[in-house]
C-alpha cells in the first residue's frame, strides 16, 4: 500500500502509521528537535500540535493563513537559529473551518527561508484534485511539500495515517518515528480495507463519486443560508461547513434538535475550537441524497429563524 500511495502522490516513498495522529506525532518529533524551529498554523490539528511540543523544538504559531506573520516568523528564525531546522506545518483543509491553506504563498515562502513545509491534507484527499490526490497535487505543488501527511481515517473510510515523501525522509522516520517504531501496524483487515480504498479513489467509479461529492457540496453551499456559513473566507472550498453560533450552549441545543428532526451535526466546542467560536460543523459526503440536504438546510431555517 505505501508503494500505491506514494505513486499517487507523485512521491518517492511512503510510510503507514497506525492513525493520523500517530504519523503527526511521530514525524514531527522525528524531524526536529532541540533549538530548531516549528512555525504552525493558529488552528492546525491537536495532532500536529502535539507532535511539535513533543519535539522539544521551539514554537511559534502564526495566525491562520497570515502571510505576513509566517514570514516575520521565518525571518526570526533564519536570524535567530542560524543553520537550524526552519519547519512550517499547515493543512490543506482546516478541519473546523474548512477553508484552504494559501498553500502557493506558503510554498514560496519556504523556498524563500531555506524552509521544509509539512502539509496535512486529512480532509483534502478524497476531495480535492482530481483522482482526490489531494490539495498540494490540485495545485501542482506536490514537488514542493517536504512531507506531506494524510489519513486513511476521513474519506478513506479505514484507518491509519501515512507519510509521503523522498526515500531519505521515509527512512528517517521508520529508523527515528517513535510511534512507528514502538506500537503495532495496522491490521491486516485493516490494511486490506485502505488499500481498496485507495484504489477505488483511483479508479473511473471513485472519480465519478467525487464528482458526486462535488455537486452536493455545491447544492449545500448554494441552500444554506448565508449567514450559516463562515463568510470570513473567500477559500473555503471543502465538504466541510461551520456554523459558527458562539456559545457552546447554543450551539448543543442546536445539536440536538438537529438530531431530533434526524441530522447529525456535531457542535464543536472549546477546546477544539477557540472560545465564543462554538459552532455546529456539517460535513456532507457524496452518499447525501439532494432531498436530504434540501431538508437540512430547511431545518436550519426553522430551527434558527435569524438565519437567511
Ligand atoms: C486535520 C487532521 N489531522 C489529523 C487527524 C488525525 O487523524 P486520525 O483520526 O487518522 O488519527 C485528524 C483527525 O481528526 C484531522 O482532522
Amino acid at each position: 500500500m505505501d508503494r500505491l500511495v506514494a505513486s499517487r502522490e507523485g512521491k518517492e516513498c511512503s510510510v503507514s502509521f497506525s492513525s493520523g495522529y500517530a504519523a503527526a506525532l511521530g514525524t514531527i518529533s522525528a524531524l526536529v528537535s532541540k533549538s530548531d524551529v516549528v512555525l504552525l498554523d493558529k488552528l492546525c490539528h491537536a495532532s500536529l500540535v502535539g507532535g511539535a511540543k513533543l519535539s522539544g523544538a521551539i514554537l511559534r504559531v502564526f495566525p491562520h493563513n497570515h502571510l505576513g506573520k509566517l514570514q516575520s516568523h521565518l525571518e526570526w528564525a533564519q536570524h535567530g537559529y542560524p543553520g537550524k531546522r526552519i519547519l512550517i506545518v499547515t493543512e490543506s483543509v482546516f478541519s473546523m473551518d474548512g477553508d484552504r491553506a494559501l498553500l502557493r504563498e506558503i510554498v514560496e515562502l519556504k523556498k524563500r527561508f531555506g524552509a521544509l513545509l509539512m502539509l496535512d491534507e486529512a480532509h483534502a484527499v478524497g476531495v480535492i484534485g482530481a483522482n482526490g490526490r489531494g490539495l498540494a497535487a490540485a495545485e501542482n505543488l506536490n514537488e514542493d511539500v517536504d512531507v506531506q501527511m494524510g489519513t486513511l481515517s476521513k474519506a478513506l473510510g479505514a484507518s491509519g495515517g501515512y507519510i509521503c515523501g523522498s526515500r531519505n525522509l521515509v527512512e528517517w522516520l521508520i529508523n527515528r518515528a517513535r510511534s512507528f517504531i514502538y506500537s503495532t501496524a495496522p491490521a491486516p483487515g485493516v490494511a486490506a480495507a485502505a488499500l481498496a480504498a485507495v484504489n477505488f479513489l483511483s479508479s473511473a467509479d471513485g472519480e465519478e463519486c467525487r464528482l458526486l461529492l462535488w455537486k452536493r457540496i455545491n447544492s449545500l453551499r448554494e441552500l444554506l443560508p448565508m449567514n450559516a456559513m463562515n463568510t470570513k473566507s473567500s477559500n473555503a472550498s471543502s465538504a466541510i461547513f461551520p456554523w459558527i453560533v458562539g456559545d457552546e450552549q447554543a450551539a448543543l441545543d442546536l445539536a440536538s434538535a438537529l438530531q431530533n428532526e434526524g441530522f447529525l451535526v456535531p457542535a464543536i466546542r472549546y477546546p477544539t475550537v477557540a472560545k465564543g467560536s462554538a459552532r455546529l460543523r456539517i460535513t456532507v459526503t457524496a452518499l447525501h441524497a439532494e432531498d436530504q440536504i434540501r431538508s437540512l438546510c430547511e431545518a436550519i431555517k426553522r430551527l434558527a429563524p435569524g438565519m437567511s
